[in-house]
């Protein structure tokens, strides 16, 4: 008997394993409809003048594993609490893509996050996450990002902070982001300034073994955010509020 994954009977996957002959193989592996359809947040996509953000989805990983290990910040020091660039490569990727798929399985409307992917020109240049926790009610979003070193200065950090920012501030009616970046890290505390950010105070973190480090806490209000003389585009959203717990 063919065993056959779905009785719906309106795709191609039906056609496919009903010519299936046990004991052969053969791709079945053609998608029948966007993942998007079943999980909406891979539909949301921003664009900004030279950048389009979409959620990271499996395709996307080895093209990210691969702008990892390229490298993303000098090996003298660590810009993230958690040193997951410190390590062998192989370790280095295979904990990146645990990170990755843990984060996307654990959002839920109370405590969500979106891991963007960041592609210029069709190429993935770095990563642009989103949180929120109990976000109906506090209105608060954080952020986290990091570029491959090659696309490091030219502005694109700053461009895609912005992006979703306003995409938070005025599509998901934030009323505050905050960031955070030790004290050392001067490319993301010039973005957070640019974008006006304010200090909220310091926490001391150990960031490697051994390493004492200062991180400075930065928050801004949809009022007091640096607006750029461009606006996010968006499509996607009316099918995710749910996922942002609206
Ligand atoms: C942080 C990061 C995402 C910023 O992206 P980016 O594209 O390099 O940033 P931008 O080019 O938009 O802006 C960087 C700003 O830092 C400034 N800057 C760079 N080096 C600096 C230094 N040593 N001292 C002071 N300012 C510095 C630049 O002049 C620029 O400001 P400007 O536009 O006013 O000239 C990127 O550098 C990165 O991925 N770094 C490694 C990972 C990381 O630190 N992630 C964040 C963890 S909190």
């Amino acid at each position: 008997m063919t065993v056959r994954p779905s009785n719906r009977g309106d795709g191609p996957t039906v056609e496919l394993w009903a010519a299936w002959q046990p004991g052969t193989l053969r791709d079945v592996s053609p998608t029948p409809r966007p993942l998007a359809a079943y999980w909406p947040i891979f539909g949301l996509q921003l664009a900004t003048p030279r950048l389009v953000l979409t959620p990271l989805q499996d395709v996307d990983l080895p093209e990210a594993c691969e702008l990892i290990l390229a490298g993303i910040h000098d090996r003298a020091v660590m810009p993230f609490a958690v040193p997951w660039t410190d390590g062998a490569p192989a370790d280095v990727v295979a904990n990146a893509l645990k990170f990755y798929w843990s984060s996307r399985a654990s959002s839920t409307p109370d405590n969500w996050s979106v891991q963007f992917t960041v592609r210029r020109q069709g190429v993935l240049v770095g990563m642009q996450d989103l949180r929120g926790k109990d976000f109906a009610v506090t209105r608060t979003v954080g952020t986290g990002s990091w570029l491959g070193r090659s696309h490091q200065g030219q502005g694109i950090g700053t461009e895609m902070r912005s992006a979703v920012l306003q995409f938070a501030f005025d599509h998901l009616r934030a009323d505050r982001a905050d960031s955070e970046a030790f004290t050392d890290n001067r490319q993301s505390l010039a973005v957070s300034r640019k974008l006006g950010y304010r200090p909220d105070g310091t926490a001391v973190l150990r960031r490697r073994p051994g390493e004492r480090a200062v991180e400075q806490r930065l928050t801004v209000d949809r009022s007091t955010f640096v607006r750029p003389d461009w606006m996010v585009q968006f499509r996607g959203l009316p099918a995710c509020l749910p996922y942002f717990g609206l």
